[in-house]
């Protein structure tokens, strides 16, 4: 009795490790400690931090075995490389994101969500999260950081799908900063990539497809999920997209893809999908669904196939599925 007791007051108490892990990622103390041990002094130096409070922030580091203490001196726990900037698959945005005012205060308000249809975003901040994003650059710039890492293998499994030879030009559509979209322009050398987004990731795209040493076949445009999507696409890949929105939401927004597709294109479905030996990622991430997103929710697999079924599209034999890119789903008209 007593260990579940113990095990209830450790899950009510898990707020704690999403700001611990929040603040220990915004003061960027796992790319400090990447390279080489640093003495407090050393970090203390680099985070204006207060020396006393910040030793015992790292002693809960040390705890949940991100950081080590050789001699007087810390350094990063190899776990820590997924919270550090450069590596590919980074998740320190998503932390620092997970611990951000504007994303977390919604979570106070789960009980709301539960009781009606709204998003509980919707009780603290009056209005949608993306709407949110295009008044509030911090929110916005911390929300598409969050969302760029982990896609370099999915050019790899699309092409286990679809013959790429008969692909000229993608449409990345929702696809916020661009990350994607460039991976996509970088494996697929014959094709041309459009990253279509609203407003507010503009400034991110733009700004990597400058980087990307290939801007020459890539462009942002503007666009609105909801809204006729201009041009002809031979593939439109929707990654993390359907999850945000409820089913009827999710199929306007399907079928205005398609009325955007060439004669033989193609739309690439790219989501988690809810199976009965559930991890617990999937299922907290509905929740978070319900909290941030208005009508968004994870689903299974016969969920997306009858959400398919009410469109005209028609979904390909063959899916591909790993635990870290998720299920693709090919649909074609
Ligand atoms: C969950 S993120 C997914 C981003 C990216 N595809 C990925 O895989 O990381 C959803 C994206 O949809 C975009 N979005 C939301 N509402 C939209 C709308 N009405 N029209 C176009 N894009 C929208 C957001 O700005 C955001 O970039």
């Amino acid at each position: 009795m007593n260990s579940n007791r113990l095990e209830i007051s450790r899950l009510i108490g898990s707020y704690k490790l999403t700001q611990i892990l929040a603040t220990a990622c915004k003061m960027n103390l796992f790319d400090l400690l990447k390279d080489k041990a640093c003495s407090l002094n050393e970090l203390t130096r680099q985070t204006k931090a207060n020396p006393r409070r910040l030793s015992r922030l790292l002693d809960a580091l040390i705890l949940i075995n991100l950081i080590k203490k050789v001699g007087k001196a810390y350094k990063n726990d190899p776990a820590a490389r997924y919270l550090c900037e450069n590596d590919p698959l980074t998740l320190k945005h998503f932390a620092i994101m997970s611990g951000a005012d504007w994303y977390w205060q919604p979570w106070s308000q789960l009980d709301q969500a539960v009781k009606s249809d709204r998003s509980a975003f919707r009780e603290i901040h009056g209005t949608s999260a993306f709407l949110y994003m295009e008044k509030s650059k911090i929110a916005a710039d911390q929300f598409h950081r969050a969302m760029s890492s982990n896609v370099r293998a999915v050019p790899t499994c699309i092409r286990r799908l679809i013959n790429m030879k008969e692909v000229k030009n993608i449409l990345d559509l929702g696809g916020g900063t661009g990350v994607l979209g460039i991976e996509l322009a970088r494996v697929f050398k014959d094709t041309e990539v459009s990253i279509g987004d609203l407003a507010h990731a503009k400034s991110f795209s733009l700004n990597r497809i400058k980087k990307s040493g290939i801007k020459k076949r890539i462009e942002f445009i503007e666009v609105d999920f909801f809204k006729p999507i201009r041009g002809r696409y031979d593939l439109i890949v929707l990654r993390h997209i359907l999850h945000d929105w409820s089913d009827k939401k999710a199929i306007q927004l399907l079928s205005n893809c398609a009325r955007a597709l060439s004669k033989n294109g193609k739309i690439a479905v790219i989501e988690r999908v809810k199976s009965k030996e559930d991890n617990l990622m999937t299922v907290l991430t509905d929740i978070e669904m319900m909290v941030e997103m208005e009508g968004g929710k994870e689903r299974s697999k016969s969920d997306f196939l009858s959400l398919f079924k009410k469109t005209k599209l028609r979904v390909g034999a063959k899916q591909y599925f790993s635990p870290i890119d998720r299920t693709i789903f090919i649909l074609t008209q």
